[in-house]
């Protein structure tokens, strides 16, 4: 009996292939390709299950071309690469990849806020140029001890960054759609209302994920509540910002300066004005990206993947409903 179809499109190690392909035949889709610009409609309408990556974009009309599919194994914690209301309507379980990620995106988020505060990039370049020896000392920067960091967002990832800010002595106030009580009575973080936490913080870090309401929420209006002094970090998703607010905002003063990982356009092209701007540091997406948290995270992704397609509950689901 021929075996069942599966997509893979995210780097699944040859270890773990072998698992999936004891049971099923892969079909190999390219990074960030839809499964239709590379399958055959025969082949389509055989997928039980796909594995993919955020670059991927699964909408209704795509998983219309496959009407056996069951599970979407999204290799990330994010998931607005899916439309999952499609999904859900069509009895399409949505699994993703939440937790394993936690420390290494509390890990960059921490490195952005130390390369703003101390201005490490700039300094790199001062030893390199010979600016030290001609020009003596580079100016002062700022201390991060004592400062207030604001979390816009306070799940899994936000509340592991309140726990990082712990041995910088960090004060941190947080702002979510729900409370946070838990994090709150563990003295990780103080709620605030969403302008306070603009007006207050001296770094602001967004955790929120990219759904309809917070798709350009943060923009002029929290640039303008910001202080002079004050930094944006980006580890979550890129949309969620207002880009051409923020270019505005860095040009002219209104916040210090930014740290991207994520932007609305990925890969982000060089000519974008983001790259001119000296108060920004950008990162090309690499919060999850180290060798330990990519194997954890791919490792239960085709976990998640198998689970669903046996009828055994996968440990992480999006729209456990279609369970
Ligand atoms: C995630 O897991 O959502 C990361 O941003 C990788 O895309």
């Amino acid at each position: 009996m021929p075996k069942p179809y599966v997509i893979v499109s995210a780097p699944v190690p040859a270890s773990l292939m072998a698992t999936i392909e004891q049971k099923y035949t892969v079909l190999k889709v390219p990074f960030g390709k839809c499964p239709s610009q590379v399958l055959s409609p025969k082949q389509l309408a055989q997928v039980q299950g796909t594995i993919n990556t955020v670059a991927t974009r699964l909408n209704g009309k795509v998983m219309d071309l496959m009407p056996a599919l069951k599970v979407i194994s999204n290799f990330a914690v994010g998931f607005d690469n899916i439309d999952i209301n499609a999904a859900t309507q069509r009895n399409i379980l949505v699994c993703n990849t939440p937790e394993v990620l936690d420390g290494a995106v509390a890990d960059l988020t921490f490195g952005l806020i130390i390369c703003l505060s101390r201005d490490l990039i700039r300094g790199d370049a001062y030893v390199r140029t010979g600016q030290w020896e001609q020009q003596g000392p580079p100016p002062l920067t700022s201390d991060i001890r004592g400062k207030t960091l604001g979390l816009l967002g306070m799940g899994r990832i936000g509340s592991m960054v309140a726990k990082t800010a712990r041995a910088f002595d960090m004060q941190v106030i947080y702002h979510n759609r729900s409370r946070n009580y838990e994090a709150e009575e563990a003295g990780l973080a103080q709620y605030r209302n969403r302008d306070d936490l603009f007006t207050q913080s001296d770094f602001v870090s967004i955790h929120v994920p990219l759904n309809a309401s917070t798709k350009g929420s943060v923009g002029a209006r929290e640039f303008a509540l910001m202080q002079p002094t004050a930094y944006l970090i980006n580890t979550g998703r890129g949309a969620v910002i207002n880009e051409n607010d923020l270019v505005n905002a860095l040009q002219t003063g209104v916040i210090a300066g930014a740290g991207l990982d994520v932007m609305v356009e990925e890969p982000l092209p060089a000519s974008h004005p983001f790259c001119q701007l000296p108060n920004i540091i950008l990162q090309a997406h690499i919060g999850s990206a180290t060798v330990e948290t990519r194997h954890a995270m791919i490792s239960l992704a085709t976990q998640n993947l198998l689970d669903a397609l046996q009828g055994t509950k996968p440990q992480a689901m999006v729209n456990p409903e279609v369970f």
